[in-house]
């Protein structure tokens, strides 16, 4: 059993390799989101990944940059997403200055957060407890002790996958939430309409693995959770876990026939590993009636993203 001594000794190392830890973002306003066709738009989501947020105030001051930036555009947001590793070393301390941000924004109606590795590693069930309680808040539904659970909003699934036991870094997803993501992919899909699907972790051999991160891949069910989502027609899977940066894998096409994607969101408080690297950099989701487009977003600075792969357009099938 690993103990807090042994936590705290490893939190001091790492911290001191960390100059930056303590740095805080200013946030412009000069230039806010706008929507490609604001009146049109049937759902709106930003999404962050990977905040690993430490027991630092400059740490919680710089995801609260998030919530201000989606505040200082004239645009609606539905949603808010983070694709897990929520907390650094998965503390209690790093809990409550997360869920802080998240319980004083007043500008997205619904959050949804998932755990990644960093926050199962140490104390799954404890820390799945704390998370889950925060989503049944955020959204009024029951979870029944599970990590998992899907959403309708705006007409609109999204159905959030997780480990379910203690992992270093892959996930464990059982057949019990292998079935439950094609039952929500069926009924979610069936009238045409898109189905988004989160989980921390991304699929063998996809986004550039296992050349970017060894054993960066979701593990043993990847492929079955994989195919399951072929299935279906139009689905979207975020995930983070790679903190690749803005790079030529960042966007993977799952099964282009049925329009089954897969974007690998960048880590939002460090610097990621390749191409655009900056931190705070997320992607928001504009949903339409007949297509869905993700835009790249510097939610620290309040800035766009410009390059290749800060913009993707699908055609709904
Ligand atoms: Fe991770």
């Amino acid at each position: 059993m690993i103990g807090e001594n042994f936590i705290d000794k490893y939190v001091k190392q790492i911290r001191a390799m960390s100059p930056k830890y303590d740095v805080v973002y200013e946030l412009s306003k000069d230039n806010p989101i706008i929507f490609e066709d604001s009146k049109n738009v049937k759902l709106s989501m930003a999404i962050i990944a990977d905040t690993h947020l430490p027991d630092r105030p400059a740490a919680e001051l710089n995801l609260a940059n998030c919530f201000e930036d989606l505040a200082n555009s004239e645009e609606k947001f539905d949603a808010w997403l983070i694709a897990g590793d929520v907390a650094d070393y998965g503390l209690a301390k790093e809990y409550e200055r997360f869920f802080r941000v998240l319980d004083n924004q007043k500008v997205v109606d619904k959050l949804f957060v998932t755990l990644g590795n960093h926050d199962a590693r140490f104390t799954f069930g404890k820390n799945n407890r704390i998370v889950m309680n925060k989503v049944e808040q955020y959204l009024n539904i029951k979870t029944h002790g599970k990590s998992y659970y899907s959403y309708d909003i705006k007409g609109y699934r999204l159905v959030v996958l997780c480990t379910e036991k203690r992992v270093l870094e892959k996930a464990y997803i059982s057949d019990e939430q292998i079935a439950f993501l094609d039952r929500e992919l069926a009924e979610g899909t069936e009238n045409g309409k898109p189905v988004f699907v989160m989980c921390h972790q991304p699929f063998a051999f996809t986004h550039g693995l296992p050349e970017v991160w060894k054993t960066g891949d979701m593990g043993e069910q990847s492929n079955e959770v994989r195919a399951v989502m072929e299935k279906y027609k139009n689905v979207f899977f975020i995930n983070g876990h790679l903190h690749g940066g803005i790079f030529e894998k960042v966007e993977e096409v799952l099964n282009e026939e049925n329009g089954v994607y897969s974007l690998s969101i960048p880590g939002y408080r460090k610097e990621n590993n390749f191409g655009i690297t900056d931190c705070g950099v997320g992607y928001y989701c504009e949903v339409y009636e007949d297509r869905v487009i993700f835009k790249a977003r510097n939610f620290l600075k309040g800035e766009y993203v410009h390059g290749d792969y800060t913009r993707f357009e699908y055609k709904l099938k």
